[in-house]
């Protein structure tokens, strides 16, 4: 039997209309647009503002988006994974709700959560189903409400994230494109640095996790940033290399959109020039599982056949990796 790939045919995304500008979070908590763009590189960033609305919202348009440009039938769809860390609910998933939403009713569908690295994780995880050979359509959606749990008093946070969603259709190919290796990492040692405090099984919701605001993103800045600069530089170079590829024969870079500083320092270790590192940060600022698909969602009319692309993403966990894609097609579809 010939070898399957699993390729990317279509992209589909949404961010909400409400925009939050840096003017404005510096009314809420001591800084500045200056200091923003100097240490983090976000202009603004969208918020889903609309009372009783959830990641499966904004899920839902990248995912209707993506059915439509792709001509799928609802029908044909096998396999919906979502990674987020904002989920609807603690349980139903937020898969299955989206499931529901599109209609699809020859599907399965569970979450991932891997933090910013979930979508980084389903890529591998959603081209393993296809390269199995019994699912032929797959849809990977990366989405987060971060507005949800940023705690808007503490600076040294909220200026950070974004919510919004996008979605990927992975499908098999015996051509030479695709979703082609990938090195994916974990080290639960991560946890003190970035995590959410109450909420959880370890230490479920009550009036004192409420008063003392531990449902919130805890983040300890400085450490995250400096693992993050070096694992998501190492995993990439590492990458690249085991599969021949010298800095000029890549043609992009997507990396976690979660500090400019960050993606310079990644991009520079690459050696790879900035005009071919997809940056939206200032737009969108981090919306975890959505970075790296919003990324393609901007910048899709620029890439070719045959470009070859390095995602990298580093998360809560920690999670961390780099994964390797062939582009599957010209152009915007
Ligand atoms: O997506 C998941 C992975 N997450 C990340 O990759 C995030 C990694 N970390 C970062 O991006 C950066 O560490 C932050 C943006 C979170 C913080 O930037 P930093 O340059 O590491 O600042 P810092 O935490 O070292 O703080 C430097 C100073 C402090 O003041 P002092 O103690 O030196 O007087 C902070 O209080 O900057 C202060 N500061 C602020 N000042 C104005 C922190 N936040 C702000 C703010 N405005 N918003």
């Amino acid at each position: 039997m010939e070898k399957l790939n699993a390729v990317i045919t279509g992209v589909g995304g949404y961010v909400p209309d409400y925009i939050l500008t840096n003017d404005e979070i510096a009314k809420m908590v001591d800084t500045s647009d200056e200091w923003i763009m100097t240490r983090i590189g976000v202009k603004e960033r969208r918020i889903l503002n609309e009372e009783g609305l959830g990641t499966s919202y904004m899920c839902r348009k990248a995912a209707k988006q993506l059915l439509q440009r792709t001509n799928t039938n609802p029908d044909d769809v096998d396999l919906v994974i979502v990674a987020t860390s904002t989920p609807d609910y603690h349980f139903p998933s937020t898969a299955s709700i989206l499931c529901d939403k599109l209609g699809l009713k020859n599907a399965f569908a569970f979450d991932m959560q891997a933090a910013c690295c979930g979508f980084l994780y389903m890529m591998e995880t959603g081209a393993n189903f296809i390269r199995s050979g019994r699912y032929k359509k797959v849809i990977i959606v990366g989405g987060d409400k971060m507005s949800s749990m940023v705690d808007y008093t503490d600076r040294a946070t909220c200026p950070i994230f974004g919510d919004g969603a996008a979605a990927f259709m992975l499908e098999p190919t015996t051509e030479n494109v695709g979703i082609m290796d990938a090195i994916l990492q974990t080290d639960g040692k991560g946890l003190p640095f970035l995590h959410m405090k109450a909420g959880g099984s370890v230490c479920p919701p009550s009036y004192f996790t409420v008063d003392n605001r531990m449902h919130y993103i805890y983040q300890e800045g400085r450490t995250v940033f400096k693992y993050a600069v070096s694992n998501m530089s190492d995993v990439s170079a590492e990458l690249a290399a085991r599969n021949n590829l010298t800095k000029d024969d890549i043609n992009w870079i997507i990396p976690h959109q979660a500090n400019l500083r960050i993606i310079d320092a990644v991009a520079h270790r690459m050696e790879v020039p900035s005009e071919k590192v997809m940056v939206n940060i200032e737009r969108y600022g981090n919306t975890s599982a959505g970075t790296l698909p919003l990324c393609i969602w901007d910048f899709e009319e620029k890439l070719k056949k045959g470009d070859n692309l390095i995602f990298t993403a580093f998360g809560a966990g920690f999670t961390w990796g780099a994964v390797y894609v062939k582009w599957g097609y010209d152009g915007k579809k």
